[in-house]
């Protein structure tokens, strides 16, 4: 029998989380992993989503290899949020059982399954199922189901949840969120374990996706998607559940008004805050893609109002992006570095047309 030691880090905020990610297998074979959580202190749902699936991976990789935990005394927070018993150990509750409260969401995790059965035995289709889950969980959350705010969390979580079911091929999808009024901001964390940007994005002929950072760039551009492009398939389904590329653009833009937008997927993670230079890539590896939106609440204005002006700004954009896009693939990062300022297009285009 073979025991591995591994000091969890200080903190479970955005840059030690994504060190966590590694190829499990880079950690060799044991039979026991245990974890040493002596010295963390911060936790964040972002963190400890993040942490718990690839430990999580690490047992499961390991046939079902047993992941034990030490000094974990002070960490009632993640014990209460369902953080151990979401890898595999029976301390603190389980994922999704805390009722949840004014002001967060545990870790909570839908098998994809179950809202495909669930929505099918309803009747509908399994968009309006995660919309009605996302109203639910956005009411808990900030303790009222109606105004911005509330419109915001469950917009912003509906389309971010609807991504797994219809793109990721994943087995669940995992959501922790903690919204602190008086700061007026919250965090919202979704991730899944399925194919990732670049396995998906790839189906669309029309982009290189060759690497995950270029796959990344694409999705969170406006009306690019791996689903909906010239000479896709005809989707089936209701209207409003139609893919049209524009989901991963307005949530980031949303949440860059005042707070930022994370989305990590393959060996790559992309941070998108406000303004010019408001774009950061990280390495990491996680086999999966996992979003992490930070939203002003404080911010958010009508979101109808803010919406119809994304939207329309994505589609001035996409007219304009048809123009250069074959001409060059690094127009997307460029744009996402600028917060979709539209005069960095007529920049582009004007140098394509000297060069
Ligand atoms: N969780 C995910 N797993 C795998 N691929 C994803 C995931 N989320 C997004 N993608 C990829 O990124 C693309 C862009 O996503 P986005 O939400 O912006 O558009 P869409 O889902 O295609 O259309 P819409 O959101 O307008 O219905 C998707 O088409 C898909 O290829
Ligand atoms: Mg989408």
């Amino acid at each position: 029998m073979t025991r591995l030691a591994i000091n969890a880090p200080d903190s479970l905020e955005l840059l030690p989380a994504l060190q966590l990610c590694s190829d499990p297998r880079r950690l060799g074979q044991h039979d026991e992993y245990f974890i040493n959580f002596s010295r963390t202190r911060t936790l964040t749902p972002f963190g400890m989503l993040l942490a718990a699936a690839e430990l999580d991976r690490l047992r499961r990789s390991n046939n079902g290899a047993q992941i034990s935990v030490g000094n974990y005394g002070h960490m009632g927070y993640g014990a209460h949020m369902g953080f151990f018993q979401a890898f595999g150990t029976s301390i603190g509750k389980a994922p999704g059982e805390a009722l949840g409260s004014k002001n967060y969401l545990p870790i909570t995790i839908f098998r994809t399954d179950a809202l495909i059965r669930s929505a099918a035995i309803s009747g509908r289709e399994v968009g309006d199922e995660i919309e009605s889950e996302c109203k639910r969980m956005a009411e808990t959350l900030i303790g009222q189901g109606e105004g911005d705010v509330f419109d915001a969390f469950a917009y912003s979580m509906r389309e971010i949840m609807r991504n797994v079911i219809e793109h990721a091929r994943a087995d669940s999808v995992h959501i922790c969120s903690q919204y602190w009024p008086t700061k007026g901001r919250a965090e919202v964390a979704i991730l899944d374990c399925g194919i990732g940007l670049r396995d998906s994005i790839k189906s669309n002929p029309h982009i290189d996706a060759s690497d995950d950072r270029k796959a990344i760039h694409y999705a969170l551009m406006p009306a690019v998607s791996g689903k909906a492009f010239k000479g896709a398939p005809a989707q089936r389904g209701a209207r409003q559940w139609k893919n049209s590329g524009f989901g991963l653009y307005m949530t980031s833009r949303l949440c860059r008004n005042g707070g930022n937008f994370f989305i990590a997927s393959g060996e790559k993670g992309v941070l998108l805050t406000a303004g010019t230079g408001g774009k950061r890539v990280f390495d990491t590896s996680f086999s999966g893609t996992a979003i992490r939106m930070t939203i002003r609440t404080d911010q958010i204005a009508n979101l109808k109002d803010a919406l119809t002006k994304y939207r329309e700004e994505g589609f001035e954009i996409q007219k304009k992006y048809q123009e250069i896009v074959s001409i060059d693939p690094s127009s997307a990062s460029l744009m996402l570095s600028h917060d979709f300022n539209l005069s960095t297009w007529d920049r582009l285009r004007s140098r394509f047309k000297t060069s």
